[in-house]
């Protein structure tokens, strides 16, 4: 029953789980700040990193099938921090998004 029980609950969370201690395992090495920094933030709670990443990229062979999280990545949960962020901007770019996640962490932290 025991027994039962374990594969049971291994099989419900597998997915996320084994992709997220994979992806964590190896980046604890290669960018350890990052896994830091995601461990110390609320999102670690809910999210694990293939949620904004995508799971196509998991060696150093297959970099380039990793995805970079846009803007509207975010929005999706934080609409009215996006909004706010983007009534003071006007072009959406790559460097956008490392700002607006700097001033969120401004904003939680007050
Ligand atoms: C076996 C090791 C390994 C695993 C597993 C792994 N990565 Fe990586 N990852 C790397 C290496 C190596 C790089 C390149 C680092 C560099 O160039 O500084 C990288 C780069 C990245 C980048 C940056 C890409 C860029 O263009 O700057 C992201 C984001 C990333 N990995 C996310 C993930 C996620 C999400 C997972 C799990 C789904 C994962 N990684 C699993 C080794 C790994
Ligand atoms: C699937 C939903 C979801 C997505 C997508 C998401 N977040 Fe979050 N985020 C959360 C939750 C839940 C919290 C914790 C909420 C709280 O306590 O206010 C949070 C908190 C934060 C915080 C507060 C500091 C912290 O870590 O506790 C920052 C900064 C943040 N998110 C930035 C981002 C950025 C930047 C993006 C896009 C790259 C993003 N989030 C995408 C759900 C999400
Ligand atoms: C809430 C969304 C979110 C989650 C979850 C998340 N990241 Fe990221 N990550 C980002 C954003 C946004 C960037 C900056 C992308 C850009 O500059 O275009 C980024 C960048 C990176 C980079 C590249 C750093 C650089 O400056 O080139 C690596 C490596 C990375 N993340 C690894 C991870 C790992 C490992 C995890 C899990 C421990 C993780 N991320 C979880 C949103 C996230």
């Amino acid at each position: 029953m025991i027994t039962f029980l374990l594969v049971l609950v291994m099989s419900l969370t597998d997915r996320g789980l084994a992709v997220n201690s994979k992806c964590e395992e190896c980046h604890k090495k290669v960018t350890p700040e990052i896994v830091k920094d995601f461990n110390r933030g609320k999102m670690a709670r809910s999210m694990t990193c293939a949620d904004c990443h995508g799971d196509g990229h998991m060696s150093a062979d297959d970099v380039d099938k990793v995805q970079l999280p846009t803007i509207s990545t975010c929005e999706q949960c934080h609409e009215e921090q996006v909004k706010q962020y983007m009534s003071g901007k006007h072009a959406l770019g790559p460097v956008e998004i490392k700002e607006l996640a700097a001033e969120m962490r401004k904003q939680a932290h007050q």
